[in-house]
């Protein structure tokens, strides 16, 4: 299976850290946030990822590529570990491919930009600004059902009131432990209007069929081309059972990256998991929240 990543957005939400660089670059702990993504694309076992980009986004292309100075300094001044990790990095075992959207009109048309690459084929996007922790990866979760169920799969998580109207939100039944049969879902809905509290969290695996009703489909909220509104439109087809879509309620964390507050928790917490700065972090914390409470 391929994996398309959409990292081409403007991240409005993180200005002005993200003026002059992709939200995708900026570090969650000691790396940035899509090389997180890549690798749980690849261990999920993808070896075939396609990286939207766009505008002010080389910085992503750079960093999976080869930088022969660096390597050759950390190699001159005998800095073995580090070299070891740069090349880690460009020697990811996928080949990663590299396609623009031109025109930031939304995540629906920016998986449009895929079609090509994807060639006809069921395929996993990763949201480029989300970050999951898990033991089993999240996309290979999502594979394990979509290969039980022979269609869409989309992770699902549980928010709270507070974030519902910031998330797509599905309507659905449990069929069986974690999975849902969705019935319907909705783009950022107001509280009252909101089905339940099950949000859409950017890990999907998607029938190559989502093109034809992504190409159909009209701007929604904030006039943009939405994933979510051509899912709904292919629910509701009547063209086969392969237009079902099912949600996972997916078995670890997730982080939004876009939303300042996840953001500075996914550092936090993974870092906390760090052997060499958990108990200098756990320190501080302890020392700072002593003195706010
Ligand atoms: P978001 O809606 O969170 O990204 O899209 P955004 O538009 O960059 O963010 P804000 O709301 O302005 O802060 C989720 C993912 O889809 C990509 C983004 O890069 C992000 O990884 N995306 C979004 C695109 O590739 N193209 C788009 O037109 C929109």
């Amino acid at each position: 299976m391929k994996a398309v990543i959409p990292a081409a957005g403007l991240g409005t939400r993180f200005l002005p850290a993200t003026k002059a660089q992709p939200k995708e670059m900026l570090p969650v702990f000691n790396k940035p946030t899509i090389q997180y993504v890549v690798e749980e694309a690849v261990a999920s076992g993808i070896d075939d990822i396609l990286i939207i980009t766009g505008k002010g986004k080389r910085s992503i292309e750079d960093h999976f590529d080869r930088s022969f100075e660096l390597e050759y300094f950390l190699k001159s001044c005998g800095k073995d570990e580090d070299l070891k990790e740069i090349k880690s990095i460009s020697e990811i075992d996928a080949d990663i491919y590299y396609v623009r959207q031109k025109k930031q009109k939304g995540l629906g048309d920016a998986i449009l930009c895929a079609e090509k690459h994807i060639d006809g084929d069921p395929f996993a996007v990763l949201l480029g600004d989300t970050i999951t922790q898990s033991d089993v990866p999240c996309t290979k979760q999502l594979m394990d059902v979509f290969g039980k169920y022979q269609s869409s799969t989309i992770a699902i998580e549980q928010v709270s009131e507070g974030k519902i109207e910031r998330y797509g939100i599905i309507k659905g039944s449990e069929i069986t432990d974690s999975v849902y049969k969705i019935d319907d879902m909705v783009e950022k809905p107001n509280i009252d209007e909101a089905p339940s509290n099950l949000a859409i969290t950017g890990r999907y695996v998607l029938v190559p069929e989502i093109f034809d009703y992504l190409e159909k489909v009209q701007p929604g909220v904030g006039g943009e081309i939405q994933l979510t509104d051509a899912m709904r439109s292919m629910m509701r087809s009547d063209e086969g059972r392969f237009h079902d879509v099912y949600g996972y309620l997916f078995n670890g964390r997730i982080y939004d990256i876009g939303n300042t507050v996840e953001w500075l928790k996914s550092s936090i917490e993974i870092a906390l998991k760090d052997e060499n700065v958990k108990d200098e972090l756990t320190e501080y914390l302890k020392e700072l929240l002593k003195q706010r409470i």
